[in-house]
């Protein structure tokens, strides 16, 4: 049975607290200044903390991260002041689960601490399975990468709520599809709603279908994408677009699998598993009163952060090789080399894009090197090539290490430095593709460049080249 303190300063507070949670068969203590409440979290485990904020040795919210790392990592529930307006806000930038405001009714203290403690319990199941995770078509074994997968596969197994986020191209839709084929539910359909690309007046008519002659235009009726999930997955793709109403009408779907369609007297079935994906700030959201609180509890049980590919750049290489061995293989041609220069301008790029934007390149890549056995730096987009030049030259600082506003601190190097560099670079790579080619035959290999065979000598000897 869940165990819960109650820190609050007020002695009546705590005492009718402790009757109510105790009548329902929770152990509950309490204390009344924080150094007391640490003492007793030091000593046992507790599941939930309601924190008041105005105490006598200090100011609860302050307190929030220190009581939620102590050893049973509890979660929190803040008592905000009565008239506190932004009461809510700082208890949530605060790291707290959520707040009751004073003055206390039954209702507001027992809804959080219902959700809690089924977060809680969730999280639980979740930590003691670990499944084989069949990784699908997810590249990469970076420890990054990895730790991602364990929770891909924890979240399989359950039925829980998915919330999945990060930078574009990070894989976001990828992960989503491998919770679905690693879950019960793979025999069902995945269906994808992309919520930023719903015009607001479609958004229902598309989520929970409609009847023939629900509105102007309804012919026929039509089956909901909500509907069409039903036994297998919803993915809410940029879930931070749907409408505030859409988001209540939705909430109730997820609770009791039932829903009318538009325009119709009668309710549908869907039982779907539902995972979302957004790279917005949905916390910062439910603060400001743009996205339901009570839903954003329940969509992320699991949370799964995917890592940008600047931060595990030890997959580049296996990222690269898969994407052109399937290109390789889709046009039946045998599976190309990779020279050193050529993975090592794609591991120093910073790729804002993430993996979207390194398929990108290796697919520009494989265009131009398709005749050869060996792919070169050359083959990249110019762009790349010369970003990667120039961080390796230190002339241009990396613009990602965000320099405060208003300071220009980045040495900017002059644009006939950056050209030389471009050129030497493209002539090193031009330079070894056409002896490889050429195999030892200088005349021929002059006669392929459009020079003559002394230009060619002295173009290798300024590079260091031996023929
Ligand atoms: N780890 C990975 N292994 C193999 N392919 C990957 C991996 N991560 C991403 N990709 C590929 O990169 C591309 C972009 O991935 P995806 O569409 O899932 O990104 P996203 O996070 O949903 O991006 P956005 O926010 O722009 O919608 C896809 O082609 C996907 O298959
Ligand atoms: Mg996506």
């Amino acid at each position: 049975m869940a165990r819960i303190l109650v820190i609050d300063d007020d002695t009546m507070i705590c005492e009718t607290m402790a009757t109510l949670f105790r009548s329902r068969g929770y152990e509950t203590d309490y204390a009344l200044r924080i150094r007391d409440g640490k003492k007793l979290l030091a000593e046992k485990s507790y599941d939930l903390v309601f924190l008041d904020v105005n105490l006598p040795d200090g100011d609860g919210l302050q307190e929030v991260a220190a009581i939620r790392q102590s050893a049973s990592s509890p979660e929190v529930v803040i008592i905000t002041g009565e008239g506190s307006a932004d009461g809510a806000e700082l208890a949530i930038r605060s790291g707290a689960w959520d707040y009751v405001p004073k003055p206390l009714s039954v209702q507001q203290v027992l809804l959080p601490l219902a959700r809690a403690l089924q977060f809680r319990e969730e999280k639980e199941s979740a930590r003691v399975v670990s499944v084989p995770v069949s990784r699908e078509e997810i590249i990469g074994n970076s420890p990054a990468i990895n730790r991602c997968l364990a929770l891909m596969g924890r979240a399989a197994e359950t039925e829980a709520g998915v919330l999945i986020t990060g930078e574009t191209g990070t894989g976001k839709e990828l992960f989503a599809r491998a919770i679905h084929e690693n879950s019960a539910r793979v025999g069902g359909n995945f269906v994808v709603v992309d919520c930023a690309a719903l015009p607001p007046t479609l958004v229902e008519s598309v989520l929970f279908g409609y009847e023939k002659g629900a509105f102007t235009g309804a012919e026929q009726a039509r089956e909901g994408l909500i509907r069409q999930a039903h036994g297998g997955t919803l993915f809410l793709d940029e879930v931070g677009e749907l409408p505030l109403d859409i988001q209540k009408a939705f909430l109730r779907v997820l609770q009791e699998h039932r829903f009318r369609p538009v325009g119709s007297s009668r309710e549908q079935e869907s039982d779907f598993r539902l995972v979302v994906a957004t790279n917005r700030d949905l916390d910062k959201m439910a603060a400001k009163g743009e996205f339901r609180k009570d839903l954003l509890f329940r969509l992320r049980v699991f949370t799964l952060d995917l890592p940008p590919l600047r931060e595990r750049r030890e997959d580049v290489p296996d990222l690269a090789i898969f994407r052109l061995f399937r290109l390789c293989k889709r046009q039946r041609l045998p599976m190309k080399g990779l020279c050193p220069s050529f993975l090592k301008v794609l591991k120093q790029h910073d790729w804002p894009g993430n993996v979207r934007e390194l398929f990108n390149a290796v697919d520009t890549a494989f265009a131009h090197g398709r005749d050869g056995s060996t792919l070169f730096a050359m083959h990249l987009p110019a762009d790349l090539r010369v970003a990667a030049k120039l961080k390796e030259s230190g002339l241009l600082e990396n613009p990602r290490q965000n320099q405060p506003a208003g300071i220009n601190v980045t040495p900017l190097a002059q644009i006939r430095q950056v050209r030389d560099e471009a050129v030497s670079s493209a002539e090193q790579d031009y330079l070894a593709t056409l002896l490889r080619l050429s195999a030892g035959d200088m005349k021929k290999a002059a006669e392929t460049a459009g020079l003559s065979r002394s230009q060619l000598y002295r173009l290798l000897q300024k590079h260091g080249i031996n023929s």
